[in-house]
């Protein structure tokens, strides 16, 4: 009798990555673009990137980069020295704080400083208030970290901005870090003053660390300003990890250039772990993002203006359409309308639920990506974004106002 080999109850892949979900904004953008490439006429607010091209003196000083072979070897994994001056002095240009060079960490974007960050301050178990509409990458960089992401909701009505009541109602003594993004991605708000000074004192008086996203700090519109959390609360920056990079400001999303700004000892182990991880950011990219931060703003302040213009069109026509309730995002380049009044309803003779339907049906019927709200916490929302062609832009909306007739 031939033995055979006992079958093995052990996972082939960790149990852990395979919880872990795909992009949703990638999903969503990939299948417009695939349709797309297949002829049909397909009009994406899927992306979260801008759609202008990188500045050239950016372009330039990368290619001068290129002919210097000191930008072909190893350099400090946690950046180029020059580049981490110019990202302390850019910290206390837009957000107030006062820091060494080394405090700073530069990325591979701002996405490897968000994973890293909550590596660098979360212990298994500890409990992350995640204020929800999030960033789809947030509950999967918690869980990473084996964290416990716990939502805190904040919909239309407050338009997505959640009261300390609120998360004070969510902390527990396990409670460690909140999560702090404004502007936001996905609902482009923006705290007041007030209001984040009211948030960083909470987290200030509970020992709550605060990881702030502040990528979208430059795209504010209407004269409204997103004051940095330890700019609010200064005693806040011993317990404060900032998130930033170029992607969104300088449209240089492929660049992949981000950085994390902390205290030393949430820096340390954070520079450990991508001294093992990914080593230096790319010499090239690290020359241009600081080109970036140290020439000219003019033609970032180009771009945001465009936007501002798309962000007045899309609002407008958007709000026309009955069901539809459009709170006025006053920061970076998306709207999150609610839907929740088109939902339980049919539409040409299909019955809708969920936002992830008929995120389903306005791609089948009328060929506009959009993301749904379950990308980003509950249903009854869509992202859109507002970094396309002003054309485009509008012929989008006024399929859906014809589908929603
Ligand atoms: C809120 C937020 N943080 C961070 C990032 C990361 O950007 P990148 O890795 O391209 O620098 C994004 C990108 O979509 C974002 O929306």
């Amino acid at each position: 009798m031939t033995e055979r080999a006992p079958v093995s109850r052990k996972p082939r892949v960790s149990e852990k990555l395979s919880a872990i979900a795909e992009s949703a904004t990638l999903k969503v953008d990939a299948k417009a673009k695939a349709l797309q490439a297949a002829g049909r006429p397909v009009i994406s607010y899927a992306a979260g990137e801008p759609d202008f091209a990188t500045p050239q003196f950016v372009v330039d000083a990368a290619a001068e980069a290129l002919r210097d072979p000191a930008n072909f070897r190893y350099t400090p994994a946690a950046g180029l020295p020059v580049l981490r001056e110019a990202i302390a002095a850019k910290t206390f240009r837009d957000s107030g704080l006062e820091v060494a060079p080394s405090q700073v960490i530069v990325t591979n974007g701002g996405k490897q400083s968000v994973y890293q960050a909550f590596q660098a301050v979360v212990n298994p178990g500890d409990e992350v208030l995640l204020p929800a509409p999030y960033w789809t990458t947030y509950p999967e960089a918690i869980a990473l970290a084996d964290g416990v992401p716990v939502e805190v909701f904040a919909g239309a009505d407050q338009e997505y901005k959640v009261t300390v009541d609120q998360l004070e109602a969510a902390r527990t003594d396990k409670t460690t870090v909140l999560v702090f993004v404004s502007p936001s991605n996905p609902t482009g708000a923006v705290y007041t003053p007030d209001e984040t000074k009211a948030i960083g004192e909470w987290a200030l008086a509970h020992g709550i660390w605060v990881i702030s996203d502040e990528i979208y700090q430059n795209l504010v519109y209407e004269g409204a300003r997103a004051q940095s959390i330890v700019e609010a609360v200064p005693e806040l920056a011993g317990q404060t990890i900032l998130v930033n990079g170029v992607a969104k400001t300088y449209a240089m999303t492929g660049w992949r250039v981000g950085w994390m700004v902390g205290p030393a000892d949430a820096i340390k182990v954070a520079g450990n772990l991508q001294s093992h991880l990914s080593s230096n950011v790319n010499n090239i990219a690290q020359r241009a993002a600081l080109a970036a931060l140290t020439g000219p703003q003019d033609e970032a302040e180009k771009m945001r203006q465009a936007f501002d213009r798309r962000r007045g069109l899309i609002v407008a026509e958007l709000a026309k359409i009955p069901g539809v309730t459009v709170p006025n995002p006053l920061g970076a380049f998306y709207v999150y309308p609610d839907v929740t009044g088109l939902l339980g309803r049919e539409w040409d003779g299909v019955r809708i639920e969920t936002s992830l339907e008929l995120a389903d049906f306005i791609l089948e019927r009328a060929e506009v990506a959009v993301v749904p709200g379950e990308a980003f916490g509950p249903s009854g929302y869509l992202r859109l974004s507002y970094a396309l062609g002003e054309d485009q832009l509008l012929e989008g909306v006024q399929r859906l106002q014809r589908l929603f007739a």
